[in-house]
């Protein structure tokens, strides 16, 4: 895999070129979010159906402007208050903006992410970026520039190596029904930090297309209880303290010793892609507490296992 700078990044995607690049969240693999050929090489690189829509990434809020027809007060206050951030905002979308990226849709979805060499290399192409998480369609996202390489090489026109993605699971994606927000996926800015801002509209969970049941998934089947006679081979995702018959299996990652769902989120894709590639015959995990990241996290697995 070709490991470029920003500068070579921004001369590729000015030519309608796709390079994955680092986030605070995952790894995105970017193209022009304004050009319809650029934008159809993401979703070819991917194996992603067209009806599934992407994010568009800008570096400074007046950009919002060039792609949202229309900016709710409540989208502002979000925005003023998580931006840049973990958080995309769904809204009514200008004509320029191409029905490819946004899935044949009327809205658009926007974040403007916070670590810093994503948006100076927004700044330097001079345009907004299309990225969806840059992984194979219903793979495991990728939170360092290996996971992008295992699933891209050979695919995309190189990589922006930016380290480790501190975060570690995708962003909040929010929508407005009636002016409230909705909460479409969950993420780091979570329910309880939105609700302090504003009240939401609670109806819609997972109204969002491209919210499909079976994503983020390992090659190995995942099980979201623990078992109580351990099964031969088997790898277990843990999370604080280890269960009693933790010495029945062949291999422990555990997301948090201290229970710190912070941690968890950041070792989440990490630990998955670890115990996907130890050849075991099943993967146990259990879920975490619903409450503020747990949430999130606990989205990721039961779409990584399958929702039966
Ligand atoms: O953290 C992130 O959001 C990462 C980084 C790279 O920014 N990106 C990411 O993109 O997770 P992706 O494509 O894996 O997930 C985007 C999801 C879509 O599957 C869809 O559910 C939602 O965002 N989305 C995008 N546009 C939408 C729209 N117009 N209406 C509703 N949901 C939308
Ligand atoms: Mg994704």
């Amino acid at each position: 895999m070709i490991h470029i700078s920003i500068e070579k990044a921004a001369e590729i995607l000015k030519r309608n070129g796709i390079v994955a690049i680092p986030t605070e969240t995952v790894y995105g693999l970017a193209g022009n979010a304004l050009n319809e050929t650029a934008v159809a090489k993401i979703f070819a690189a991917k194996e992603r159906p067209f009806f599934d829509p992407l994010i568009v990434h800008i570096a400074e809020f007046g950009e919002l402007e060039n792609l949202a027809a229309e900016i709710p007060q409540n989208a502002k206050l979000l925005a003023e208050k998580f931006w840049p951030g973990p958080l995309t905002l769904v809204l009514p979308k200008k004509e320029r903006v191409p029905d490819l990226t946004t899935g044949g849709l009327s809205t658009v979805a926007v974040r403007m992410p916070k670590k810093q060499i994503t948006r100076d290399l927004i700044k330097l192409a001079g345009f907004p970026l299309a990225a969806p998480s840059a992984n194979m369609f219903q793979h495991l996202s990728p939170t360092n520039a290996e996971h992008v390489a295992e699933q891209l090489s050979g695919r995309i026109d190189g990589i922006v190596d930016g380290g480790v993605c501190e975060i570690g699971i995708e962003s909040t994606v929010v929508g407005f029904e009636n002016a409230l927000p909705v909460i479409y996926r969950p993420g780091a800015v979570t329910y309880e930090m939105i609700a302090e801002i504003s009240q939401l509209d609670k109806s819609v969970g997972n109204a969002s297309p491209g919210m499909l049941e079976k994503h983020y998934s390992p090659n190995t089947s995942l099980c979201l209880e623990l078992p109580g006679e351990v099964p031969p081979n088997s790898g277990l995702l843990a999370f604080g303290e280890l269960p009693a018959n933790a010495n029945g299996f062949a291999k422990i990652f555990n997301l948090s010793q201290n229970a710190n769902p912070t941690e968890a989120a950041a070792n989440l894709y990490g630990m998955l892609h670890k115990l996907d590639s130890c050849g075991l015959d099943k993967i146990f995990a259990t879920l975490l507490p619903e409450t503020g990241l747990g949430n999130a996290i606990n989205d990721r697995l039961l779409k990584a296992r399958g929702i039966a």
